[in-house]
């Protein structure tokens, strides 16, 4: 994999534990230590005390539909062996050797039996076991290789195809983990009994900015549509630019987990169900889901949201054409940290199996067009989050204790609202940002639940 090396990273805080009692009380009155954005204690930290503890996503199982299928991929900064063994069942390794430490595997993806290390040559089987040696005899004796096979996550499982990996040996099942966010990923990618499959290999690449702006973002920004994105709307990519914070909801979950949903139907009665054509909408199996969850989707659709800490989804209508009709995409996003102020950014496409070849393509241009690394919006946003860790790293803002503004009015969420977790009907009021810096105060203080409440 190519690695990005940093020119310059931002400051040290000099008391980790009072930065973080800063943004708990900060955020007590709507504001933000802008330092979190890039400094080297706070990275630190985040990969000890969240990497190494959260649900991470590594993947989707179509990625590695057949016995001996890999992807390499990361959690936190670990590089990890993602397989299918014989048996069906996924495994994941630290992608280092036993012997020397050495990278194992060098490839992004692809179909082994077993992974022979470049060094000295141990091998591992598709299930990390240690599986031999050169010159085993004559080199070693009294050797137990239940005891040197590789290093695996302890806790790995999946929902509706979608791979999670934890390093924690604490804390409950991806299943708690979600929580109430289950519920509404449920009616997201679980409509269709043969469930969704990835379009292609994920798209990445690297930007100066902070993997939290990236997941703030989607946890419920909103708010930025009508100016960052403004010029999408002068090209008349989408029509309504200026106005699409206005049908813009929030749901809010537990656990620091959020979605903003925006009310399309506003836009007419195609656009139900994030405006899937019929004959799609006709081959999703809604008899699991409960009328709140019919209604949200029918008229509401979860289209942005943030699985903490560092999974962001993203489903849409948008037109793959200029000026064609809108096609609803399912992109998933990681927001990979690779140093202070430095992220990878990584977005896989996905469609549902009953999709056919040619949607699916349209579905996937359509997404391109927007949130490729040359889309209208992806330059947008990578842009002016560079310019918060650029902020996050001035000698001039952390002399002074600069603080970021969090303050809109809030209006509270529906008093009305059945489903889990809460509603709200405006999505200004910045309160899907303070659950995640809430939830991320959690985590850097080591009391967050890595499963049940938070
Ligand atoms: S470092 Fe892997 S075999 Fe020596
Ligand atoms: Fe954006």
């Amino acid at each position: 994999m190519y690695k990005f090396i940093p020119i310059s990273s931002g400051g040290q805080t000099d008391d980790l534990a009072a930065l973080v009692d800063r943004v708990e009380s900060g955020m007590d009155e709507g504001l933000l230590p802008v330092d979190v954005f890039c400094d080297d204690a706070v990275f630190r930290a985040e990969m000890v005390r969240i990497f190494g503890q959260a649900w991470v996503f590594i993947g989707h199982e179509t990625e590695i539909p057949k016995a001996g299928d890999f992807v390499q991929r990361k959690i936190g900064l670990d590089s990890v062996i993602v397989t299918r063994d014989a048996e069906g069942g996924i495994n994941v390794m630290l992608n280092h050797c036993r012997h020397r430490g050495t990278e194992l595997c060098h490839e992004d993806k692809g179909n082994t039996r077993h992974f022979k290390c470049p060094y000295h040559g141990w091998t591992y089987n598709l299930k990390g076991e240690f599986a031999g040696a050169p010159h085993f005899n004559d080199a070693y004796e009294n050797f137990d290789r239940k005891e040197w096979g590789l290093r695996r996550a302890p806790k790995v499982e999946s929902f509706h195809g979608f791979i999670f990996a934890s390093l924690s040996t604490d804390g409950g099942t991806l299943r708690d983990y979600l929580g109430d966010a289950a519920w509404a990923l449920e009616a997201i990618v679980g409509l269709h009994p043969q469930g969704m499959r990835v379009l292609g290999v994920p798209e990445r690449f690297q930007v100066r900015a902070d993997w939290k702006s990236g997941a703030e973002n989607f946890c419920g920004d909103a708010y930025h549509v009508s100016t960052a994105h403004l010029s999408a709307g002068l090209t008349e990519f989408i029509p309504d630019v200026r106005q699409v914070s206005t049908i813009a909801r929030g749901y809010e979950f537990d656990n620091g987990h959020s979605f903003i949903g925006h009310q399309l139907t506003q836009w007419g009665p195609d656009f139900e169900m994030w405006a899937y054509p019929k004959e799609v909408r006709e081959q999703f199996d809604l008899s699991k889901l409960d009328e709140v969850q019919l209604d949200m989707i029918r008229n509401t659709p979860p289209t942005i949201g943030t699985i903490f800490p560092n999974l962001s989804y993203l489903r849409f209508p948008q037109p793959a054409t200029l000026g064609g009709r809108p096609v609803p995409f399912t992109m998933i996003r990681m927001w990979q940290p690779v140093a202070p102020g430095v992220m990878e950014l990584w977005t896989w496409q996905l469609e549902y199996a009953c999709v056919s070849e040619e949607q699916a393509q349209e579905a996937y241009l359509a997404a391109q067009f927007g949130f490729g690394s040359g889309g209208i919006f992806e330059q947008d946003d990578t842009a002016v989050w560079e310019g918060i860790a650029k902020a996050a790293a001035s000698p001039w803002n952390r002399r002074d204790g600069v603080m970021l503004h969090y303050q809109q009015k809030r209006t509270g969420p529906d008093p009305d609202w059945k489903g889990p977790g809460k509603f709200h009907k405006s999505i200004y009021g910045e309160y899907l940002q303070e659950l995640f810096w809430r939830r991320w105060v959690k985590d850097m203080r080591g009391e967050a639940s890595q499963g049940g409440a938070a």
